[in-house]
């Protein structure tokens, strides 16, 4: 079969989406597909109007193609791809529209709220301050509400750092989640659904050298070391599980995604985002967990590209 691999993009993680890109092109190279691997430029209507592939992969990260924008495209054009379609995407995207829908479902997630550039603007930060300081407690998690590789993400843990946070989320856009911090063990637990049902992979546990896991401790191996399976009790492992198929269920995702969340004392997952197109590098998660459990990355990302086909 023919693929063609879509990565780079403009995007924020444009970079990431290289890396992931070239990993996909080389695991299905080598299971005998035969692989193109092309920008989403202008060139790329012309190549799927064509029809000289039988699906493609889109290896996109950010909002080059987990806005769904390009989904769209793809949808439009006829082609199969890998992953969920643009309208699922477009929700999971969201951070604060994935939690809403999320908590509908049943689903544990952090308490939060959105608040637009224009409101802090209009409000100002004393105002904010207040009205963030007197319905959540400290600490606080401060992210853009759609971005992904933790870039603009802040840990507040005092007052007098949030307005900071805040105009650091608002460099990757117009939205930022400002949520209650959950202490405890962050875990990625990463769903595959290559024909059988949905099934969660192994939770894979990240603990970052340097206490965080930022953009840095993400692509740099080394920085980040990883458990999988996680070092939670049993139940916990259970309810990660459970809450991951929920939210890819709950969403109405297809073919892959990651759930990020974070265990906390009492062994409660909570969610935090999701992942439509998660990072494929060296250093991500999903192709942690298909090693930890055994996989072979070739094989499994040949079961996808195949069912995307169907
Ligand atoms: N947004 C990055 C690629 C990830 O979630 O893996
Ligand atoms: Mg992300």
């Amino acid at each position: 079969p023919s693929v063609l691999v879509l990565a780079g993009g403009i995007s924020h993680e444009r970079d990431v989406s290289l890396r992931s890109g070239r990993r996909v092109a080389d695991a299905l190279q080598d299971q005998g597909w035969r692989v193109t691997l092309g920008e989403p430029d202008a060139s790329l209507l012309p190549k799927l109007t064509a029809g000289s592939f039988d699906v493609v992969w889109p290896a996109l990260h950010g909002a080059s193609g987990e806005d769904g924008a390009l989904l769209a495209l793809l949808e439009s054009a006829g082609v199969p791809f890998v992953g969920s379609d643009h309208r699922a995407a477009r929700l999971a995207w969201d951070k604060p529209v994935a939690k809403t829908v999320v908590a509908n479902a049943g689903g544990v997630t952090p308490r939060g709220v959105a608040l637009s550039r224009e409101t802090f603007r209009e409000l100002g930060a004393p105002a904010v301050l207040d009205l963030v300081r007197s319905s959540f407690p400290l600490p606080l998690v401060v992210k853009p509400s759609r971005g992904g590789s933790a870039q603009g993400v802040s840990i507040v843990r005092s007052a007098d750092e949030l307005p900071r946070a805040m105009v650091d989320a608002y460099t990757y856009g117009d939205d930022a989640l400002v949520e209650h911090f959950i202490d405890g063990t962050e875990i990625a637990v990463s769903v595959l659904d290559s024909g059988s049902g949905p099934r969660a992979l192994p939770a894979v546990e990240i603990v970052p050298v340097a206490g965080t896991y930022d953009f840095s401790a993400r692509y740099n191996a080394g920085e980040t070391r990883f458990f999988s399976p996680a070092r939670i009790s049993a139940s916990a492992a259970d309810d990660a599980a459970a809450l991951a198929l929920l939210v890819h269920r709950a969403l109405g995702l297809r073919h892959l995604s990651r759930v990020d969340m974070i265990v906390d004392a009492e062994n409660r997952a909570w969610f935090l985002e999701v992942n439509v197109l998660p990072g494929l590098t060296e250093t991500s998660l999903l192709p942690l967990a298909v090693e930890a459990e055994g996989g072979s990355l070739g094989e499994v990302y040949e079961a996808i590209a195949r069912r995307a086909m169907e």
